[in-house]
């Protein structure tokens, strides 16, 4: 069993992925060490062979995998030789060459996972280094699919650009919730009401779409064919130009994740 060490493994992120992979039995309790700067993360009750630290030499020091999962103000405080282990970095903004560089480590994968790991929901875009095995991509896919589905990508450009459309996207599908809210309010329907309605709304529409033979852009075509209230607010929105926004705003967020990624 893949002996994993997870710096910053009791964080927000860190728990979110490891409690399913945990339950799925993609680690064992007892080869996984986590440290937090408090050595003492709730949460991993369930599992009381998990071992704690505030030390992560030690961590690496026990462990095949380094996975990374602090912020990245705090990562210059972690100086550590991982020279033969695979690091997995889920960090955003940290490059390739930038990990390789500070952990003299060849062997990397990079992943971005989302809020919705939390619900095994996440989708998690990832990519190897050149010096990564396939036993290392076999890891990091199936750790990923605990929490979502895993996607192999080729690219950092790639992953920067995930970094906006999965990583803050459900952040913007909050934003747009709010607007339609906001609207629903504005009209006189009570902010409790809207609220409800709205993320009801979210959840309908996200489960029919997700296992919908449909493309979003068919199920899209086949209300406009249907000519009837969903037509007509669908054609006013392209009119206002819906989409120019939305690209503005995947930009920006895709733009900071390249250039924090080319910084280091
Ligand atoms: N949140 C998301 O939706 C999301 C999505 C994709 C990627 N990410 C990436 O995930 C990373 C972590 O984010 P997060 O939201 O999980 O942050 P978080 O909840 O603040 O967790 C970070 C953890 O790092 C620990 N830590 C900090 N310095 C440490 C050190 N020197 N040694 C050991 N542990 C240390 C903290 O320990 P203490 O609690 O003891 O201070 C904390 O438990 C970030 O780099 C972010 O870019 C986050």
């Amino acid at each position: 069993m893949t002996r994993l060490g997870v710096i910053g493994g009791g964080g927000w992120l860190g728990k979110a992925l490891l409690l399913p992979a945990l339950a799925d039995g993609v680690i064992a309790g007892e080869a996984l060490t986590v440290s937090s700067r408090s050595g003492t993360a709730a949460g991993f009750a369930p599992w009381p062979a998990v071992r704690q630290t505030k030390d992560n030499a030690a961590l690496a020091g026990d462990a095949d995998v380094v996975m990374l999962s602090v912020r990245p103000q705090d990562l210059d405080a972690i100086t550590l030789d991982l020279s033969g282990k695979l690091i997995i970095s889920v960090m955003a903004m940290v490059s390739l060459d930038d990990l390789a560089a500070r952990f003299k480590a060849r062997r990397i994968i990079r992943a971005m996972p989302n809020a919705a790991a939390e619900k095994r929901l996440s989708f998690t875009p990832w990519l190897a280094s050149s010096d990564a095995t396939d036993a290392d991509c076999v890891f990091a896919e199936r750790f990923f699919n605990a929490s979502g589905q895993a996607q192999r990508i080729g690219t950092e450009a790639e992953l920067d650009y995930f970094t906006a459309l999965t990583g803050s996207g459900p952040a913007f599908l909050a934003a747009f919730a709010d607007a339609m809210i906001s609207d629903a309010v504005a009209k006189g329907i009570g902010r409790g009401i809207a609220e409800r309605a709205v993320r009801q709304l979210f959840l309908g529409g996200s489960a029919l779409m997700a296992d919908s033979e449909q493309t979003p852009a068919e199920i899209v075509q086949a209300f406009l064919d249907y000519a009837g209230t969903t037509a007509a607010g669908l054609e006013a929105m392209a009119a206002a130009d819906i989409r120019t926004p939305i690209a503005h705003g995947l930009r920006a967020a895709a733009a900071k994740a390249a250039a924090g990624t080319r910084k280091q």
